[in-house]
């Protein structure tokens, strides 16, 4: 009991308060830049900056998420795959910090699939990307991480790849015939569903 409290004092006076940053949105020069590398992960305002992202992203409802959609041109993204409104069939996974990712191989084969970004409101794209990926990061431990990921997270992590390269996903949707505007995203979403229970019965 005298521990926590303790504890809660210390944080209170050592640890500022993380607050939910503002994502900049298409048009901003920072989502144009090339990010740089980080050299120490264990850097307290690189950790801040982690601890920032995962509250930006959890109170925006979003699946990852890149430094420099918040103004900071670093090789950070988090990658954090939950079933949602938008992505229904989104595998569920803890929230995950990786620092200077590469990607070190992928499948020949792609596939096309919708996407969003919080930088880009109201619009929804069918974006081809590599169906499997192999990657290498740093965790926010500053341990090396290799790791393989398929289809939804394997999107997900390509495309917030992209931020560090100063790309979004719409640079990638091949014809404007493959965007929609997200109220009628979901209307395509409900017919899919639909369709997939006619299927099955
Ligand atoms: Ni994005």
């Amino acid at each position: 009991m005298l521990v926590r409290s303790l504890e809660k004092i210390f944080n209170r006076i050592f640890k500022p308060k993380v607050q939910k940053s503002t994502v900049y949105q298409l048009g901003n020069p920072a989502l144009r830049e090339i990010a740089r590398p980080i050299s120490d992960v264990q850097d307290r305002e690189i950790q801040q900056l982690i601890d920032e992202m995962l509250i930006t992203l959890t109170e925006s409802k979003g699946v990852g998420l890149a430094a420099p959609q918040i103004g900071r041109s670093l090789q950070l993204v988090i990658i954090a795959s939950h079933p949602n409104a938008r992505y229904p069939h989104a595998p569920q996974m803890e929230p995950t910090a990786m620092i200077n990712p590469k990607i070190i191989s992928h499948s020949f084969e792609t596939e096309k699939g919708w996407e969003g970004c919080l930088s880009v409101p109201m619009i929804r794209g069918l974006v081809p990307r590599y169906r499997e990926i192999e990657i290498e990061y740093t965790d926010r431990q500053g341990d090396r991480q290799l790791a393989k990921l398929t289809d939804f997270v394997a999107r997900i992590f390509q495309h917030e790849y992209d931020h560090l390269e100063g790309k979004v996903f719409l640079d990638r949707v091949e014809t404007t015939l493959d965007m929609a505007t997200e109220a009628e995203y979901q209307n395509i979403l409900q017919t899919s569903v639909q369709s997939n229970a006619a299927h099955k019965s």
